[in-house]
C-alpha cells in the first residue's frame, strides 16, 4: 500500500523550552494539518542545546505523541546550535556524484572540528557569487555526529524512528517556502527560540548564510528575573504582559527593550558579516518566527534597528487547518513558534535534506 502508515512522516521538534509535534497530509489538493502538539520543559532539562535530563524529554516525546494523537512512528527531527556549521564554499566543477564521494576531502579546511566528528551534507548553488570559471559555489552543511546520534538514540528510546536528521533553520525556510511565495532579492528568516537564534539569508529563494547564535527568550527570562527579583514562573508571565501588581509596565518595558537590543546587534553583526561577503545584495524584509517573535512590538523594534521591512512568520498560511478540531485562537496564539515543526511535518524521504 503506497500510503499506509509506514510511509507517514510527523514533525518532531526537541526545543529548548519545549517539545513540539506535528503530523501533515499532502495532497495533490495542499497540505493539511492533522494532528497538532506541544509540550513545555522545564528550563533545566535542556541547558544551552545540551540535553541535561534525557529521561524527561523522553517522556515528554511519549507525551506530546500521545496528546496529539500522532499514529506516525517515523519522524523527521531537527538539531541546531554550535554542532551546526553552514558554510558556502568554493570547489572544482564537477557534478553532484562526484562532490558526493569528495566533499569530506572538500570540508575538511572549512569545518572547524575533525571531518570524522560530523555529517556532511551539500547543496550546489546554481548561481553563483565568487566561483570563477571552471568552479561552483556549494552550501554545506556539517554536524556534529555526537549531537546527531544524541538525538536519534534519544528519539528512538522514546518509542519512534528518526527517519530524517534536519537543521532548523532549514525546517523553518521549508515552512516558509510553503506558505510564501518566492520574491526576487534577499530575504532573512531569523527563528528566535528559547536558547538560539537561528539566521538564513535566502537570495531568490536559495539559502545562502545560515548562522546559530546562541540568545533567545531565556535571555529576557533571566534579565526580569535578576531586575526584579522574581523566579521563573513569574518573569515568563512578564514577557506576556502578566505582571504582578507592585511592577510597572515601563519598567518591564526597558528591561525587554535593552535585551531586544543585544540580540539586534547580533542580528546586524551577522548581517554585516553576509554583506561583507555579497556587497551588492540587499536585504530586502526580514521575516521573523520563534517565541520571541511573540514579545509585544518586537517586529517594530527590529524593523526600526535594521532599518528593513519585519513581518511575523504564519507557517498555518497556507495549509488547512480544520476549524472544528483545533482551537484557533490557541493555534494562531503559537503559530510563530510552529514553524520548525511545521516545516519537518512537511518532509519526506527523498528531499533535499534528507538521506
Ligand atoms: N507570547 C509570548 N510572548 C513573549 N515570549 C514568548 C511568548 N510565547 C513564548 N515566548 C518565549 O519564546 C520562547 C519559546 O519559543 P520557541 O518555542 O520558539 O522556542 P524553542 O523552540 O523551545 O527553543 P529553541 O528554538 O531555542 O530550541 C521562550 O523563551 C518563551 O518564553
Ligand atoms: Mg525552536
Amino acid at each position: 500500500m503506497l500510503f499506509s502508515s509506514k510511509n507517514k512522516i510527523a514533525g518532531l521538534d526537541i526545543g529548548a523550552s519545549s517539545i513540539k509535534a506535528a503530523e501533515l497530509n499532502l495532497s495533490s489538493k495542499g497540505a493539511e494539518l492533522k494532528s497538532f502538539g506541544v509540550v513545555p520543559l522545564q528550563p533545566e532539562v535542556i541547558v544551552d542545546g545540551a540535553i541535561m535530563d534525557a529521561e524527561v524529554v523522553k517522556e515528554s516525546i511519549r507525551q506530546v505523541f500521545k496528546e496529539a494523537r500522532i499514529s506516525s512512528k517515523n519522524v523527521a527531527i531537527s538539531v541546531s546550535g554550535h554542532s551546526v556549521i553552514v558554510k558556502k564554499i568554493v570547489v572544482p566543477e564537477m557534478t553532484p556524484q562526484d562532490l558526493e564521494k569528495s566533499i569530506e576531502t572538500e570540508a575538511q579546511q572549512y569545518i572547524p572540528f575533525d571531518i570524522g566528528d560530523v555529517n556532511v551534507d551539500f547543496q550546489i548553488l546554481e548561481r553563483s557569487q565568487s566561483a570563477q570559471p571552471g568552479e561552483m559555489e556549494v552550501l554545506l552543511v556539517a554536524v556534529k555526529k555526537e549531537k546527531v546520534n544524541e538525538h536519534i538514540n534519544l528519539v528512538r528510546e522514546a518509542g519512534l524512528n528518526p527517519v530524517i536528521i534536519d537543521v532548523d533553520a532549514f525546517a523553518f525556510e521549508n515552512a516558509f517556502e510553503l506558505n510564501y511565495e518566492v520574491e526576487p532579492g534577499s530575504v532573512a528568516l531569523i527563528d528566535i527560540g528559547a536558547s538560539t537564534m537561528k539566521i538564513n539569508i535566502m537570495q531568490d529563494g536559495v539559502s545562502t548564510f545560515v548562522r546559530d547564535i546562541s540568545v533567545g527568550g531565556n535571555q529576557y527570562t533571566e534579565a526580569l528575573q535578576k531586575e526584579f527579583n522574581v523566579n521563573y514562573e513569574t518573569a515568563e508571565k512578564m514577557k506576556r504582559n502578566q505582571l504582578p501588581d507592585n511592577i510597572s509596565p515601563d519598567s518591564v518595558f526597558s528591561v525587554i527593550n535593552a535585551v531586544s537590543e543585544d540580540i539586534v546587534v547580533e542580528v546586524q553583526r551577522s548581517f554585516d558579516f553576509f554583506r561583507a561577503s555579497a556587497p551588492d545584495v540587499n536585504i530586502n524584509k526580514v521575516v521573523l518566527g520563534g517565541g520571541c517573535s511573540l514579545i509585544e512590538n518586537i517586529d517594530k523594534f527590529f524593523e526600526e534597528k535594521l532599518g528593513i521591512p519585519v513581518e511575523k512568520i504564519n507557517p498555518f498560511r497556507n495549509i488547512k487547518v480544520n476549524q472544528k478540531k483545533f482551537d484557533m485562537e490557541y493555534m494562531e496564539s503559537i503559530a510563530p513558534r510552529a514553524s520548525v515543526v511545521v516545516g519537518l511535518g512537511l518532509r519526506r524521504v527523498g528531499d533535499k535534506w534528507s538521506k
